[in-house]
C-alpha cells in the first residue's frame, strides 16, 4: 500500500436505512440534529461536554482538578487528572443503592445448554469482594500485575473486577493463545499472579489451559502463585507451594473489601495486541477515561434501556469483551450475557437459540460469525423467535454488504438498526459508529464519528484526502478512552502511533470518507492480518516459522477468505538440502499453532526458492500478495527487484498449489 500515493476504492453502495420513527422516539439520541448538536459541543467545548457526562455517569470519591491535557511532543495524554474513583465501585457498589441490587448483572450460559448461572449485582459484588481479598492475602497490591488465562466463565469477570477493586493491573491472555505467547506476555509485564483453569471444552475439543500454563512457567518467571479454577474437572497436576485452587481460597475469604481509591490516570489493565513489527505490544488503558468512554458509548450506541438483555458474543480475551461485556455494560448497570461456547455447537443455531431463550434485545457480534452462519442458511434463524431483538451490532473487520443485508433481513427481521462499530484495542471505546435512533445507515459503512472523535483521511504526504479518495485513517486529537502508552515502552507508543503523521493518531487502517461524511473502512495498511476478526501480526507468524529448524526464511500475506475475511498465506524458503514435502507443511502448521496459537494457523504454505526482494534486501510483500491472490498479472513494475526472475517461479509455484 505504501508503494502507491492513494488507495483505490472500488465499492459503491446505494442502499440507505434510516431509523424508524418508533425507534427514534425512544432512543437517547433521537435525530440527526441532536447528534450534530452534541457532536459540535463535544468538539468545541470538550471540557463542558465531558465534564457533564463524567459527573452524571461516574461515581467519584473526589473530583478531578484538570479535565484534559495533551503534551503533543511527548504523547502524554491525561483525562480527569486528580480525580479519584474505583472501577469496581462504579460497576457494582453504586448499583446496590440505586435499585439494581437484585437485577441480573451477568447471565452466564455455559457451553452445555443446561448450565446457566445468573449473578445479581449483589451476588457479583460479594464474589468480587471475596476474590479481591484472596488476591490481597497473596500480597497483591495496587499497581501489581495479574495475568489471567481463563475460558469464558464468570470467574473471569470476577477476577477482572477484583483486580480493579484493589488497583491491581490485569493482563488477560486469550485462551486460544499458546504457552509461548502466554510466557512472553507474563515476562513483558512481570506479573506475579496467574489465574487459569484446568481446561475447557470448545465444541468437541478440549483446551488444556493449565497444562499450557505449566509449560509457560517451566523455565521460571515472575509468577509466584497460580490460582486454578476447577472448570472441567479434568486431571490437573498442582505444584505444591505455587498452585492453589480458586474454590479453596474463596471459601476462606471475607465478603467485604473496601475499594482502593485510584487516580483517574492509574492503569486499569494491559492488553497485548499485534502490530507491524516485533513482539505484541502491551496496550495500557487507564481508569477514568476508559470507563467513561466505554460506559457512554455502550449506552448511546446500543441504546441500552433498563430492562434490556444485552449480549456481546466476543471473548473477554479481546478488547471487545473487556469494554463491551464487562466494563461498559456493568458501569451502565446493564444485564450482560456471557456465553462460554461456540456458534456451531451443539448445532449451527446456537446463537439464535440463546437469543430466543433469554429474549435478548441487543446483539453484538462479528462479521466472521455472521458469514459462517449465513452459509448454513436462513432456515436456522427463521425457526427461532428472534422478535425480542431491537439493536444489532457488528465489529472486528469490515462487514461486507452481503453479510450486512443477511443480518438485517434474517436476524433483525428488517426492523433492527445495525450499528457497524469501528474501533481498536488502542482506542478503548467505539469511535466511528451509527447512533441507532439518529443516523441513517449504509451497508458496509461505519458511518459517522462518535462524540469527541475527529477522524481524518490523509494521503501519503499527510495532506487531507478528497471526498471518496482512499487514504490513511487518522484521528486528530485524543479522546477519553485512548490508550496512554505501550507498557514499559513509551517511545514505541510515540513511534507507532504519532510519528507517521506528526501530531495525529495513526490507526493503521485505510478508509475513505464519502460525500455525506460517512467513513468506509477499507482494511489494514500495515502487516496486520485480520483472521476471523482476530489481529495477527505478520512478524510473529514469520518469526515462529523461522524458528523451525527446516526454515531459512518466511513471509506471510493475507488472502481473502469467504468466512474468515482474511486467511494467512505463507511463503517459506527452506534451508539448503531440506526436502519440500506435504509432511513438512503439516509440521510447520503444527509448529505455528504451538508457538503463536491456533488462531494463527496458515491456510496455505507455499515453498519457494527465494523471496522477491528490493536491492536493499526488503521483502516486497506487495508482490507476494498478488501472487497469493492469483492477481500477479497486475504486478506492475518489478524492475526494482534484486532478482526479477523469482516472480515467475512464485507464480508457477502458486498455480501448482492451486491445482492440487
Ligand atoms: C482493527 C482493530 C475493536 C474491536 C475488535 C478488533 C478492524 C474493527 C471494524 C469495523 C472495519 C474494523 C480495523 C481495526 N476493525 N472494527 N467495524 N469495520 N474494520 O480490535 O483487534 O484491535 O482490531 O479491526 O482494521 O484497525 P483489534
Amino acid at each position: 500500500m505504501s508503494d502507491g500515493k492513494t488507495i483505490e476504492s472500488v465499492m459503491e453502495e446505494v442502499r440507505r436505512f434510516p431509523p424508524s420513527k418508533e425507534f427514534s422516539e425512544k432512543a437517547y439520541i433521537k435525530s440527526m440534529e441532536q447528534y450534530r448538536e452534541m457532536y459540535r459541543q463535544s468538539i468545541e467545548d470538550p471540557e463542558g461536554f465531558w465534564g457533564k457526562i463524567a459527573s452524571e455517569e461516574l461515581h467519584w470519591f473526589s473530583k478531578w482538578t484538570n479535565l484534559h491535557s495533551w503534551d503533543k511532543e511527548n504523547a502524554i495524554i491525561k483525562w480527569f487528572e486528580g480525580g479519584k474513583l474505583n472501577v469496581s465501585y462504579n460497576c457494582l457498589d453504586r448499583h446496590l443503592e440505586n435499585g439494581r441490587k437484585n437485577k441480573a448483572a451477568i447471565i452466564w450460559q455455559g457451553e452445555n445448554e443446561d448450565e446457566v448461572k445468573t449473578y445479581t449485582y449483589q451476588q457479583l459484588h460479594t464474589e468480587v469482594c471475596r476474590f479481591a481479598n484472596v488476591l490481597r492475602s497473596l500480597g497483591v497490591k495496587k499497581g501489581d500485575r495479574v495475568s489471567i488465562y481463563l475460558p469464558m466463565i464468570p470467574e473471569l469477570a470476577i477476577a477482572m473486577l477484583a483486580c480493579a477493586r484493589i488497583g491491581a493491573i490485569h493482563s488477560i491472555v486469550f485462551g486460544g493463545f499458546s504457552s509461548e505467547s502466554l510466557k512472553d506476555r507474563i515476562a513483558d509485564c512481570g506479573s506475579k499472579i496467574l489465574i487459569t483453569a484446568d481446561g475447557n471444552h470448545r465444541g468437541s475439543k478440549f483446551v488444556p489451559l493449565k497444562a499450557n500454563a505449566d509449560v509457560a512457567l517451566e523455565k521460571g518467571t515472575s509468577i509466584e502463585k497460580v490460582i486454578v479454577v476447577n472448570r472441567a474437572g479434568a486431571e490437573c497436576p498442582m505444584e505444591p507451594g505455587r498452585d492453589i485452587w480458586w474454590h479453596e481460597e474463596m471459601a476462606k475469604a471475607d465478603r467485604s473489601c473496601e475499594p482502593v481509591w485510584c487516580d483517574a490516570e492509574d492503569p486499569l489493565f494491559i492488553l497485548y495486541t499485534s502490530g507491524s513489527t516485533g513482539k505484541p505490544k502491551g496496550v495500557v488503558h487507564t481508569t477514568a477515561g476508559y470507563l467513561l468512554g466505554t460506559c457512554i458509548t455502550f449506552k448511546y450506541v446500543f441504546d441500552y434501556h433498563e430492562n434490556d438483555t444485552y449480549w456481546c458474543t466476543a471473548d473477554i480475551g479481546w478488547i471487545t469483551g473487556h469494554s463491551y461485556i464487562v466494563y461498559g455494560p456493568l458501569c451502565a448497570g446493564a444485564t450482560t450475557l456471557m456465553f462460554e461456547g461456540i456458534p456451531t455447537y451443539p448445532q449451527v443455531d446456537r446463537f439464535w437459540n440463546i437469543i430466543e431463550k433469554f429474549k435478548v434485545n441487543i446483539f453484538y457480534t462479528a462479521p466472521t460469525a455472521i458469514r459462517s452462519l449465513m452459509r448454513e442458511g436462513e432456515k436456522w434463524p427463521q425457526s427461532r423467535d428472534l422478535s425480542s431483538l431491537r439493536v444489532l451490532g457488528s465489529v472486528g473487520e469490515p462487514i461486507n454488504p452481503e453479510a450486512w443485508m443477511w443480518f438485517h433481513k434474517y436476524v433483525g427481521n428488517e426492523r433492527c438498526p445495525i450499528v457497524d462499530t469501528w474501533w481498536q484495542t488502542e482506542t478503548g471505546s467505539l469511535m466511528i459508529t451509527p447512533l441507532p435512533g439518529a443516523i441513517t445507515t449504509k451497508p458496509g459503512s461505519a458511518t459517522l464519528p462518535f462524540f469527541g472523535v475527529v477522524p481524518e483521511v490523509v494521503k501519503d504526504d499527510g495532506t487531507k484526502a478528497g471526498v471518496n479518495e482512499g487514504g490513511y485513517l487518522c484521528i486528530t486529537r485524543p479522546w477519553p478512552a485512548i490508550m496512554r502508552t505501550v507498557w514499559g515502552q513509551h517511545e514505541r507508543f510515540k513511534e507507532i502511533y504519532w510519528t507517521r503523521f506528526p501530531g495525529k493518531y495513526f490507526t493503521g487502517d485505510s478508509a475513505r470518507c464519502d460525500e455525506d461524511g460517512y467513513y468506509w473502512i477499507m482494511g489494514r495498511v500495515d502487516d496486520v492480518i485480520k483472521v476471523s476478526g482476530h489481529r495477527i501480526g505478520a512478524a510473529e507468524v514469520e518469526s515462529a516459522l523461522v524458528s523451525h529448524h527446516a526454515v531459512a526464511e518466511a513471509a506471510i500475506v493475507p488472502v481473502p477468505h469467504p468466512i474468515k475475511g482474511e486467511a494467512i498465506y505463507a511463503f517459506v524458503t527452506l534451508k539448503a538440502g531440506v526436502e519440500e514435502t506435504d509432511q513438512l507443511r503439516k509440521e510447520l502448521i503444527a509448529h505455528v499453532r504451538r508457538e503463536v496459537g491456533p488462531i494463527a494457523t496458515p491456510e496455505v504454505i507455499q515453498f519457494c526458492p527465494g523471496m522477491p526482494k528490493t536491492r536493499s534486501g526488503k521483502i516486497m510483500r506487495r508482490i507476494l500478495r498478488k501472487v497469493a491472490t492469483g492477481t500477479a498479472e497486475e504486478l506492475g513494475d518489478t524492475s526494482t527487484l534484486a532478482d526479477p526472475g523469482i516472480v515467475d517461479v512464485l507464480i508457477q509455484g502458486s498455480k501448482a498449489l492451486h491445482r492440487k
